[in-house]
């Protein structure tokens, strides 16, 4: 990781440790604890930070916003994972052919906007986030599922746009807005699928554990792991 973005975490790191410290100092002084050394090492550690803190602000702040550019790409990148999931786990259940291609076929553009998100996060020198555990509704009808996709696809649309007035970087300006439009053409297809499946009753059966589909290509070099 470039030194401008290891010491912006640094910074949010020590910020949460000056919290600690300072609920540690107002304890002492509520329970009229006498430990001058201490005390007077907390004191320090304090103004330490104090100091750290303003003078990466003064020298790095371009290393601040490329942390928290990371940090907002990282956060779009597991939006991007439980869509490949999703759409994958949902397609491999569902008995409506045309059903299960279309889902399918998100899960595909989902995959590709998190290569994208992916290289650019390494191109600022940072990691990747891996897929992590992942909550999945239990659903009982076709018409629930994709409501809920159709509530991620607008929550990736209204993440992209406030991504867009957050950050000018133009590669981010360019990545965002891609995904943006593929959103909004996620969102008006499955509009159309539940028009479609309004009627249509199925229970799902849903597994606790789902291994993603070994047909998806990950990307040897990618942050995928099989769950
Ligand atoms: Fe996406
Ligand atoms: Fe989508």
């Amino acid at each position: 990781m470039p030194f401008k973005i290891s010491v912006a975490a640094l910074k949010e790191t020590l910020e949460a440790q000056k919290l600690l410290i300072d609920s540690a100092l107002a304890e002492m002084t509520k329970e009229n604890i006498e430990a001058a050394a201490v005390k007077s090492l907390l004191e320090k550690l304090d103004g330490d930070i104090d100091s750290f803190v303003s003078k990466i602000q003064e020298d790095y702040s371009d290393g601040l916003k490329e942390y928290d550019m990371v940090k907002y790409l990282n956060n779009m990148l597991e939006i991007e994972y439980s869509g490949i999931f999703d759409y994958n786990y949902y397609a491999a259940r569902v008995s409506d052919e045309s059903l299960a291609d279309k889902l399918r076929e998100f899960g595909a553009m989902e995959l590709e906007h998190a290569h994208l998100l992916t290289r650019k996060i390494k191109k600022l020198g940072a990691i990747p986030v891996t897929p992590g555990a992942h909550e999945r509704k239990k659903h009982t009808s076709i018409v629930a599922m994709l409501k809920e996709h159709a509530k991620g696809e607008q929550e990736a649309v209204k993440l992209c746009e406030e991504g867009v007035k957050m950050f000018t970087d133009p590669e981010f300006q360019w990545i965002l807005g891609t995904i943006r439009v593929d959103e909004q053409s996620h969102q008006k297809e499955i509009k159309e699928l539940i028009k479609k499946f309004e009627n249509v009753e199925m229970v799902f059966s849903i597994q606790e554990k789902y291994n993603p589909p070994k047909d998806i290509d990950y990307d040897s070099d990618e942050p995928w792991i099989e769950g």
